[in-house]
Order: structure tokens, then C-alpha cells, then sequence
């Protein structure tokens, strides 16, 4: 009932089509989304290490995949940060045994008094989050929130969307007005059977822009990682279903380190 509640809420905020509400929430929460399923989970799990005995602290949470999944790899602490209040709470009714904590929060708030009161994690995940930031500044207030959120040595994964991605066989397509210039509105819509579910608008960023604003905000040996597809997706779908997407990726993950020296203002503050 709860679930049905939060559902109609939902098909308002996604601006949902008739009657899809619970295939685009399915896709949301990862069971039909076959890119997350089959290509950012499998990319994720061989960026996180061993995650047991960690805490870990996951913007931009959405339904919580990503929060369920840290807590499923043995994460003892872990808790889900979003600016959605419907996604927050479909996330809190699927959090069954009420091991992870969610809250209501903006990840790219300056200096966050959310972000800053939560403690320091062993990793933080922002699984597209810098997308939906609209100004670099913005980018680099979620960068800096992440860094102060981390233990000396910390680790961020984050992925964010880097190209279009025309095909809609993948069940997600985002497009854009061309030429395609930093911070333009994309437009992304999910489809279900070939069907559109819903449509959503974020911002296109050259992966270098978020590179410089982790590095600005005190990041070491920032990275970027072209997506895996897992085992199961290459048996499933085989490998001639994925090769476009493969050669040229819509989204890349960015992993980097809070330096065990760090000298960030955050970190000076709560030493005094
Ligand atoms: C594409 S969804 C990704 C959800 C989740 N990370 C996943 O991969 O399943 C993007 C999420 O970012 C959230 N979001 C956008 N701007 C945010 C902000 N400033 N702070 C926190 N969350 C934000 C949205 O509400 C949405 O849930």
C-alpha cells in the first residue's frame, strides 16, 4: 500500500505515460534497467574493493540500487543522500530490514551543514550525480561535500553520462540540440518494450569538467574507466548486442582519492 502510495507520486514527479508508473519504477529500482543491471553494476563492483567492514555514503541514492548493493557487500555503515523526496522514500519502503539510512539532501549545496554533521565515510558513491548540476560551480560544491565527507585515503566512484546515446535498444536514449556545448540540457527518456516510460532533462559536461573540479576540490589520482559488461549480459544478450555501446560508451566512471594529507578546509576545521 505504502509502495502504491509513493508509485502515484512518482508518475507525477518522472512525469510518467499512462498506466507505466511501476515498469519505469521497476527499471528505476534495477531490475528492468538492463545498462544498470548488466553494464554500471558490474562496472561498479570492480571499481569498489572489498567493501566489508567499510562505511560508505551514496548521493543522488535514487531508489537506493547502489545503497543496497554497498550494504549487500558488506558495507557496516552506509546511508543514501537525495534531492527527491518520492525517490527517498520508495527507497526507505524497500529498505526492509531498516540497515541503511536515508535522508532528504542536496549533494551540491555549499558547504552542506547535511553532508558535513553525517561523519566521514571509507567511500562515497555519486552514481549520476554531476549531471543533474546545472553550473560548474555547483559541480565543485558537490566535489568539495564529497571530499569533506571522506576519510583520509577515501575513495569516490562516481559515473556520470559523457555522449549522447541514440540507441534506443538499450532501453534509454538522451538527446540534445547540436552543437552540443557544456552545461546544454539533455534530454533522457527511458523505454520499456519500445515504449516510452518516462523522460527526465540533465546537463551535458565534458568528462574533463569533472575531473578539474575533483582535483580543485582536493582529489588525488583521479581516473576515468570505460564500463564492463558482466558475464551474465554478454550470455544473455551476446557480445554483438553490446558492441556499440562498448566502443562508444554514454557514461563513464570517475574513481579518485581523498590524499591521506589532505588539507582541506573541512578537514582543518574539525581538527582545531
Ligand atoms: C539518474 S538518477 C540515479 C539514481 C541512483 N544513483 C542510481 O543509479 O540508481 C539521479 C538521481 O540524482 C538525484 N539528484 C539530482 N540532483 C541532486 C542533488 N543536487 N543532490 C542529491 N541528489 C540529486 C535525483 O533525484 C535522482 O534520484
Amino acid at each position: 500500500m505504502r509502495l502504491e502510495h509513493y508509485m502515484k507520486g512518482m508518475k507525477r514527479h518522472l512525469n510518467l505515460q499512462s498506466c507505466e508508473a511501476s515498469q519505469a519504477l521497476k527499471r528505476k529500482l534495477g531490475d528492468e534497467d538492463i545498462l544498470k543491471k548488466y553494464m554500471i553494476r558490474s562496472t561498479f563492483l570492480m571499481l569498489c574493493g572489498e567493501l566489508s567492514n567499510k562505511s560508505v555514503l551514496d548521493l543522488a541514492c535514487g531508489f537506493g540500487y547502489f545503497t543496497r548493493l554497498a550494504k549487500s557487500l558488506g558495507a557496516y555503515r552506509v546511508i543514501g543522500v537525495d534531492i527527491s523526496e518520492p525517490e527517498i522514500e520508495i527507497a526507505k519502503a524497500d529498505n526492509h530490514r531498516g540497515e541503511i539510512e536515508y535522508l532528504l539532501g542536496d549533494a551540491s549545496e555549499h558547504d552542506s551543514p547535511l553532508l558535513s554533521g553525517l561523519g566521514s565515510f571509507d567511500m562515497v558513491t555519486a552514481i549520476f550525480l554531476l549531471n543533474y548540476l546545472g553550473t560548474r560551480e555547483k559541480i565543485y560544491y558537490a566535489c568539495r561535500n564529497i571530499a569533506g565527507c571522506l576519510n583520509p585515503g577515501g575513495k569516490l566512484i562516481a559515473f556520470v553520462d559523457v555522449n549522447l546515446q541514440p540507441d534506443r535498444k538499450y532501453g534509454f536514449t538522451s538527446s540534445a540540440k547540436k552543437p552540443l556545448n557544456e552545461g546544454d540540457v539533455m534530454r533522457g527518456i527511458i523505454y520499456h518494450e519500445d515504449r516510452k516510460v518516462c523522460n527526465f532533462n540533465f546537463h551535458y559536461w565534458h568528462l574533463k569538467t569533472f575531473e578539474d573540479a575533483l582535483e580543485r576540490a582536493g582529489f588525488d589520482a583521479v581516473e576515468s574507466h570505460d564500463p564492463i559488461i558482466s558475464e551474465q549480459g554478454m550470455v544473455e544478450f551476446g557480445e554483438r548486442f553490446w558492441q556499440e555501446i562498448l566502443e562508444r560508451p554514454n557514461s563513464k566512471a570517475i574513481t579518485c582519492h581523498k590524499p591521506y594529507n589532505s588539507h582541506l578546509k573541512q578537514d582543518i576545521e574539525r581538527r582545531i
